[in-house]
């Protein structure tokens, strides 16, 4: 069969098959859980609460990534950097799916607002891919090193014994420097004031009701 172009409604369909799995499927991750090789220590109750709080605020930063990925592809107006889009959108289905293992292994849940994490993001990432492709990676920089920064409070607020999820960050976070490298070195724009601080607030609130919800 001849290869062909993709027409907008194939885009669109493949974006909402993406929007479905993220929210409501458990896409399986390519590479192995790197918390695989670390002991599964029984946390008490307290601690595992706040283990899982955390790892549910990780698992909605990678919906939120995915859906922001996903979003300003649609809108990319170069190949290359909807294809860079795409690929670091399934690099994000690993933490994804690692993040939704430890939260099950937590005895938790991912969020009950994913659905409407995922459509905001989606809606950002979108708005801010029709500024153009400079402003699409600028934004992939921005995005990619607050979560590093985020992570890396994690890493030091979760209980001492939960290697698990401990090995999971680490990953997550040398994954997310790479991302934001590779955004930059494709020829991202700094984003002018407010917008860094307007996507640090708009964080920092997923992050305090996606600790409980
Ligand atoms: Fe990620
Ligand atoms: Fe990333």
């Amino acid at each position: 069969m001849n290869a062909r172009a993709l027409t907008p409604i194939d885009r669109l369909l493949i974006d909402a098959q993406n929007a479905l799995d993220t929210v409501f499927g458990a896409p399986p991750a390519q590479r192995a859980n790197p918390s695989a090789q670390e002991p599964d220590v029984v946390l008490d109750a307290a601690e595992r609460r706040h283990a899982a709080g955390l790892m549910r605020i990780n698992h909605v930063g990678e919906v939120c990534a995915q859906a922001l990925y996903v979003g300003q592809a649609a809108v990319a107006r170069d190949a290359a950097t909807r294809a860079h889009l795409l690929e670091a959108a399934q690099e994000e289905t690993d933490h994804l799916a690692w993040c939704a293992q430890r939260l099950d292994e937590l005895d938790s849940r991912p969020s009950l607002l994913n659905p409407l994490w995922y459509a905001g993001s989606y809606a950002i990432g979108a708005l801010a891919g029709l500024r153009g492709d400079g402003w699409n990676l600028g934004f992939v920089v921005e995005t990619e090193r607050q979560v590093e920064a985020h992570l890396d409070e994690h890493l030091q607020t979760l209980p001492v014994a939960d290697a698990r999820s401990r090995a999971i960050l680490e990953v997550m976070k040398a994954d997310e420097a790479r991302h934001a490298d590779d955004a930059q070195a494709q020829g991202a724009r700094v984003l002018p004031p407010p917008v860094p601080r307007l996507m640090a607030m708009a964080s920092n609130l997923m992050k305090t009701i996606a600790y409980r919800v």
